[in-house]
């Protein structure tokens, strides 16, 4: 499903892979896409479908039923299962389905998992591909020796952070939710602005009342500043496949604290009263793309 994590169509790329979007909306709060959809872009050449759960940069989490839906249909069109489990803790209503619990697909799914979201690690290297295919796992350990390794210290500390207390999640949630909960509110509180709220990671979409996200993020950094400070996000329009798709939508990563959040929405509300190149409508913003 698109929106999605910008480096599989990188690595895509380079591995002669075709990658096929399959849109999902800001309307629908991001959710699975219909069934249909996917049967309309599978063809005897497709390999797998992959899913990144929660979702970056969506924020969603998605369901027991859909992880389900997505098991019918790599069982019936022989398929793998690629997901990415990257943000799993990170899960503030509802219940994680990992795709390793969907009965039957075992031979099916590939887990992408990382000590970088979890730990705070990101650089370290680490992570973990993890499958119950022999076959599969044979071919990943032929390229797993083929590489170098990831840095000592990194190994050190991964090692260490998986012998952390639970508890070490629970105020690391906690602290992530109520980031989410200011964000969220904040955003839905300026006129013309929707955010869904995501269900997990820390992302955040929101659909802005500018005509090309693009250029009001640049605008942000390049001629913006309120008492001394801009705000930099995302614009959308890397996270989609399809052209065209998202350029009205911006990613927040609520990785900061809630005080400097508080301060990056006063920001961005101060950047959005001023912007010359909006839309006043949100309905026209919809229809705009
Ligand atoms: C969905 C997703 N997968 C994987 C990664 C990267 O993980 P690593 O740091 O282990 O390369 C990221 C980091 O942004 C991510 O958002």
């Amino acid at each position: 499903p698109e929106p999605f994590y910008a480096n599989y169509n990188g690595f895509a790329i380079q591995a002669d892979v075709v990658v096929k979007p399959i849109s999902s909306t800001i309307q629908s709060g991001f959710a699975l896409p219909p069934i249909e959809d996917f049967e309309k872009a599978i063809t005897p050449k497709t390999k797998a479908i992959v899913v990144c759960n929660p979702n970056n940069p969506t924020g969603y989490l998605y369901s027991a039923e859909e992880m389900e839906t997505l098991k019918q249909i790599v069982l019936k069109h022989n398929l793998y299962l690629f997901a990415d489990e990257a943000y799993r803790e990170f899960c503030y209503e509802g219940k994680h389905t990992s795709a390793m619990h969907l009965k039957g697909a075992e031979q099916h799914v590939v887990l992408m998992d990382t000590i970088s979201k979890r730990y705070s690690a990101c650089g370290g290297r680490i992570g973990a591909f993890i499958t119950k295919n022999k076959q599969v796992f044979d071919a990943a350990m032929k390229f797993a020796q083929a590489r170098l390794s990831p840095p000592f210290y990194a190994q050190v500390l991964g090692e260490a952070a998986v012998d952390l207390p639970d508890n070490y999640f629970d105020t690391t949630k906690a602290e992530y939710k109520l980031r989410r909960d200011t964000i969220v509110k904040r955003l839905n509180a300026m006129p013309g602005v929707f955010c869904p709220n995501p269900g997990g990671a820390f992302y955040a979409m929101a659909q802005l009342p500018v005509k090309d996200s693009d250029a009001f993020c640049q605008w942000l950094l390049e001629e913006f500043s309120y008492e001394g400070q801009t705000v930099m996000l995302a614009p959308a329009t890397g996270f989609y496949s399809t052209p065209g798709l998202g350029r009205n939508e911006v990613r927040l990563a609520y990785v900061l604290n809630v005080e400097s959040i508080n301060s990056a929405m006063d920001c961005l509300e101060r950047a959005l009263e001023v912007y010359p190149d909006k839309i006043v409508k949100l309905a026209e913003a919809q229809a705009g793309g």
